[in-house]
């Protein structure tokens, strides 16, 4: 089975839709997982020292309490192959390649004080796959030309100085559940801190009951109004959020009625997720212990790959 390795950024709160959408598969698959959390790659906007540290410790923990404990679980910054192979890899990408990022160009070309760290971005992310040796990489569509990146350095490179890297094919993921924001279901409900249609995997039942009562839905009064249907996506997002945390709309026919049966169901979801936290969260040394660990076993992994590369590029 191909190796899964997937990097989660520690630069918010993690939500309904990453329970759904990542934790849950990530959970499913976790013999010869390498799941890391991307500290890294949270400073390349201005970022606040301590706010860093508390949200990757939450998100780790969050992680661990949603059963993700057989994986390796990893702090990027903790293995320093990351940012050594990075080094070699922006010996080996062109400006002109990182100026044809989509992403970069969206959110900090021009301005003089974008942080050198988000324009060399995409290398960091191409070292984070290359040192493990994924022969597959799925990906969305925001993160394919950054994969794409990441297939041009590893051809040029094992061209170059000698075939040092295994080129990851870019997969398409299989369509999981994607849970849009409930003040405004065009878009994805996403973990910034500041998102008020988001349901954060620690708010508490008070919390989760006010934000669906708030979600947007329509002004359909029909008898038939609580239906799945693309011209109603915030009914629809609902539906599918009911359905994923196991609960049914089996004779709902008001909004009313699916909000109270919505905030029951993700109550129920996030309960012993929330409790399995607080235990972990008791113990502060727990999580340290946990990324001593993984950093152990990732170092076995990706110090033949980086000393290979250093090997081939003359160091
Ligand atoms: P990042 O990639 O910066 O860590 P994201 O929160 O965008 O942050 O994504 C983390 C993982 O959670 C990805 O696998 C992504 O597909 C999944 N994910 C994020 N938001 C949602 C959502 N609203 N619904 C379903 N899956 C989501
Ligand atoms: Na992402």
């Amino acid at each position: 089975m191909n190796r899964q390795l997937s990097l989660l950024t520690p630069s918010g709160h993690l939500t309904l839709g990453n329970l759904l959408g990542a934790l849950r598969p990530m959970a499913a698959r976790q013999d010869d997982a390498y799941y890391g959390l991307s500290d890294l790659h949270a400073m390349t906007s201005t970022h606040d020292p301590a706010l860093l540290r508390a949200r990757t410790t939450e998100m780790a923990t969050l992680l661990l309490a949603a059963g993700l404990d057989r994986a390796t679980l990893f702090l990027q910054s903790r293995v320093p192959a990351h940012t050594q192979l990075a080094y070699l890899l922006e010996c080996t990408a062109y400006t002109g390649e990182l100026n044809r990022m989509i992403q970069f160009k969206e959110k900090g070309r021009g301005n003089d004080s974008t942080r050198v760290s988000l324009y060399t971005y995409p290398v960091l992310m191409a070292a984070d796959i290359l040192l493990y040796r994924p022969t597959e990489v799925p990906v969305g569509a925001d993160q394919r030309q950054h994969v794409e990146l990441t297939r041009d350095l590893a051809i040029r490179f094992n061209n170059t100085y000698g075939a040092v890297f295994t080129v990851p094919a870019v997969v398409t993921p299989a369509a999981g559940a994607r849970v849009m924001d409930l003040s405004d279901p065009t878009r994805k409900m996403s973990k910034s801190a500041d998102a008020a249609g988001s349901v954060f995997l620690l708010d508490p039942p008070d919390v989760v009951r006010r934000k669906v009562a708030r979600a947007v839905t329509d002004s359909d009064t029909g008898t038939d109004a609580v239906r799945a249907d693309p011209d109603k996506p915030g009914v629809t997002n609902l539906l599918e959020i009911l359905t994923a945390c196991g609960g049914s709309a089996d004779g709902l026919t008001t909004y009313g009625a699916l909000k109270r049966s919505v905030t029951d169901a993700v109550v129920a979801e996030l309960e012993p997720l929330q409790k399995r936290y607080a235990e972990l969260a008791a113990d502060p040394t727990y999580v340290d212990g946990v990324y001593r660990t993984g950093a152990e076993r990732c170092r076995e992994v990706t110090a033949p790959v980086l000393a290979a590369a250093e090997a081939a590029i003359g160091i």
